[in-house]
């Protein structure tokens, strides 16, 4: 045989094998977060897909896609139309209960005692009661400290804060303690926050640096006041039988992944945190850092006591004695 036929009949065996060989299954898992693709939900969705995708040689993909409702987003992955959220514990604590205790306020001390307790055993403990509620809560992610905003007036104590409209999360405990400050909370999906800003249906708002940073909020707020009034952890949840359908070594690469978004997730918050501030001062923002926490935490005894009475007080404990 010449070599020129040679290499046609090997061409045209090449042909046939990928005619004939069965494709490569591919499954697709969709996570949606409520941030943009350049914020720190976005850095640990992206890692979780590099390295998932890498770890499985294709057979899955994973899709990023944003929703800012995270209840919606939360309701999708209860019944399987998308397989996985990362967001905030906001509404979590409406499916999950036992989530509660980490939305109080004053809880945490700083960055390095929130993720401290979040990865041992008081934070697995709170993560595998998702399991009774249809949802796999798989590792904690996390959005950050609180601070709040508002168009009215610079806020130093919480005599500032009464009779503002602040927009809140869908959180009893973040209601609870507005409104114990004497403040209108106003519960509302983040979608529905820009407008509601700009339309004077509420005054004010309370984000991490990083989310007011990521979608402009000083274009719609003048003040803000770095209050840190409660650390506002999130979470990576997927849908209970998308787990189930990995086979045992995808699973552990799977949870693998979660741990380099988990990773990517908070050394982002960490250099948001850092550069945050100053951008947005240098947005026109007027920042009002001399804040009074001592007189916002004891304007908050009835709401503390209150916790202590509804939610797990044994964890409260172990929480605050976290060294
Ligand atoms: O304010 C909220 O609803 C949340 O903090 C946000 C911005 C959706 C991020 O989880």
């Amino acid at each position: 045989m010449t070599i020129a036929r040679r290499a046609a009949v090997a061409a045209l065996c090449l042909a046939t094998a990928a005619v004939t060989a069965p494709a490569m299954a591919q499954t697709t898992i969709t996570i949606q977060h409520p941030l943009p693709s350049n914020s720190h939900y976005g850095a640990g969705a992206q890692a979780l897909k590099e390295s998932f995708e890498r770890a499985t040689g294709g057979r899955y993909r994973v899709n990023i896609q944003r929703n800012d409702n995270e209840r919606e987003i939360i309701e999708s992955v209860q019944i399987g139309t998308v397989e996985c959220y990362i967001g905030s514990t906001g509404p979590v604590g409406n499916f999950v209960p036992a989530v509660r205790v980490v939305d109080v306020p004053f809880l945490f001390r700083d960055y390095a005692h929130a993720r401290g307790v979040l990865d041992s055993e008081i934070g697995q403990n709170i993560l595998q009661q998702f399991n009774a509620r249809g949802l796999v809560g798989v590792i904690w992610m996390e959005n950050g400290f609180r601070h709040l905003t508002n168009s009215r007036r610079e806020v130093h104590d919480p005599g500032d804060v009464r009779g503002l409209k602040v927009r809140t999360m869908e959180n009893q405990v973040h209601m609870r303690a507005f409104t114990t400050l004497g403040a209108l909370p106003t519960p509302m999906a983040f979608s529905e926050l820009v407008p509601a800003l700009q339309q004077g249906t509420v005054d004010g708002q309370e984000n991490p640096i990083p989310v007011i940073v990521a979608n402009n909020l000083n274009q719609v707020q003048r003040y803000l006041t770095l209050t840190g009034h409660v650390y506002s952890p999130g979470l990576l949840i997927c849908n209970p039988a998308m787990m189930q359908a990995m086979s045992p070594a995808d699973r552990a690469a799977f949870m693998e992944a979660a741990r380099a978004g988990q990773k990517a997730n908070r050394d982002r918050v960490s250099a948001d945190e850092a550069s945050g501030i100053e951008e947005l001062r240098r947005r026109g923002m007027q920042v009002v850092t001399s804040v009074d926490t001592a007189a916002f935490q004891a304007a908050l005894a009835s709401a503390f006591a209150q916790y202590e009475r509804e939610l797990d007080a044994d964890t409260l404990r172990r929480i605050r004695a976290w060294q």
